[in-house]
């Protein structure tokens, strides 16, 4: 009816400015508050990568030794809490949906809520959220299962604590840095889907609990978060099929099917994140003597590359690298939300310092001047 011309699903449409993460689609980069992520994931921890992109510099190592320890004496969940995640398992709920449903139960426990745009009071209760994802999470695995709920430790990274709370063993070097690599490699990424929902939500000067809730709800979907969780189901379909992993997914192409894992709205190449989820996935496969995964997943990104142009993406390779490390496949998801709460806090804060609420438009195309009937001439 009106004609502004629509961008559909904002492809290309630049909202704000960002001091986060810098993206060269083409050329396939990566850079966190200027740190090319390939250095970050080789040489430093999710907590550093935490500091850098909530505080916009690296940590000197005092200053990270007092993060950590912010963030590793706030894991312990309220009681309140462990009961709902009880109650939540019972009824057969998913990790991401309860997830969703606890991180916005804690404001009630928070004092902070009442001051949502402070932002040292953010900050605070970005720690208080972000040190309690992973507990959350171990716990209704746990609970799911009928094990017992394992208690965070304060003397382990974030990473390896929360392995230890999943398995009740602590986990070696390898496992360990795997993980933490993983979780930086989540972290931010611009102004994706879950990023833009913290935003917007924060644009209304909501709290740092709704825009979390908002975002964690969104990275839920299969075309965004919800990929990795299908690309094992995809590998773990192919392998009980006895199917050439190329004859599988031509079928699904041409029955329509988007394939797990590729394309992407930003990267026209490939996301430098695969390619270093790739090394490790291929690592763990070597180690365990089992390159299975690894060479299925070769094989669909080469036919893709040549046949469609379609790259891998960073849920591609971290569903064989979870896999293989004996991570729940329905974990994947909710992982990735454990560390794009990085990204997530980040961007609240510069959302608060620069606010404009956050309202487009649509061009409305139904009818207009009808005539009202009463109910009972309908
Ligand atoms: C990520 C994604 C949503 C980006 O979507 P988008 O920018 O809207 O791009 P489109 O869905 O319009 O795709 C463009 C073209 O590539 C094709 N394409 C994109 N991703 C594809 C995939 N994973 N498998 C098969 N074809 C794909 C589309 O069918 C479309 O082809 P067409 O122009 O002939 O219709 C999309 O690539 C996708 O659904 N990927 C699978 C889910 C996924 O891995 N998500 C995680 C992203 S990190």
């Amino acid at each position: 009816m009106t004609d502004a011309p629509i961008t559909r699903g904002l492809e290309g449409v630049v909202v704000t400015e960002s001091e986060l993460s810098y993206i060269d689609g083409t050329k396939g980069i990566l850079i966190y508050r200027g740190y090319p992520i390939e250095e970050l994931a080789e040489k430093s921890s999710f907590e550093e990568v935490l500091y850098l992109l909530w505080y916009g510099e690296l940590p000197d190592e005092k200053t990270l030794a007092e993060f950590s320890d912010n963030l590793s004496s706030n894991r312990e969940l309220p009681v309140g809490a462990l009961k709902v995640i009880v109650e939540l398992a019972d009824q057969g709920e998913t990790p991401m949906a309860a997830l969703r449903t606890i991180v916005s139960m804690l404001s009630g426990y928070e004092s902070n809520t009442k001051h949502p745009i402070d932002p040292t009071l953010v900050l605070q209760q970005g720690v208080y959220i972000t040190a309690k994802m992973p507990t959350i999470l171990a716990a209704f695995d746990r609970v799911r299962n009928g094990e017992e709920i394992i208690p965070p430790r304060k003397n382990l990274s974030h990473a390896a604590n929360f392995l230890y709370m999943l398995t009740g063993e602590e986990p070696d070097e390898t496992k360990t840095n795997t993980f933490d690599t993983a979780l930086i490699l989540h972290c931010d990424h611009g102004i994706n889907a879950s990023t833009f929902a913290a935003r917007v939500t924060v644009s209304t000067l909501s709290d740092l609990h709704s825009a979390i809730t908002s975002a964690i709800g969104t990275l839920a979907g299969p075309l965004h978060g919800g990929a990795n969780q299908r690309v094992m189901m995809m590998l773990l379909e192919i392998d009980a099929s006895n199917h050439d992993p190329i004859t599988w997914v031509k079928e699904h192409i041409e029955n329509g099917n988007k394939i797990p894992g590729f394309g992407h709205r930003v990267y026209k190449t490939k996301d430098p994140r695969a390619t270093i989820l790739g090394d490790m996935s291929e690592e763990l496969g070597a180690a365990a003597g089992d390159r299975r995964w690894h060479e299925y997943s070769i094989s669909i990104e080469n036919y893709l590359g040549q046949e469609k142009g379609l790259s891998a993406n960073v849920d591609f390779y971290s569903a064989s690298a979870y896999y293989q490390m004996g991570i729940p496949i329905d974990l994947y998801t909710p992982i990735f939300a454990i560390s794009r709460i990085g990204g997530w806090v980040g961007h609240v804060i510069e959302q608060y310092s620069e606010n404009r609420l956050i309202r487009p438009r649509a061009n409305y195309t139904g009818p207009l001047e009808l005539k009202y009937l009463p109910i009972n001439k309908r």
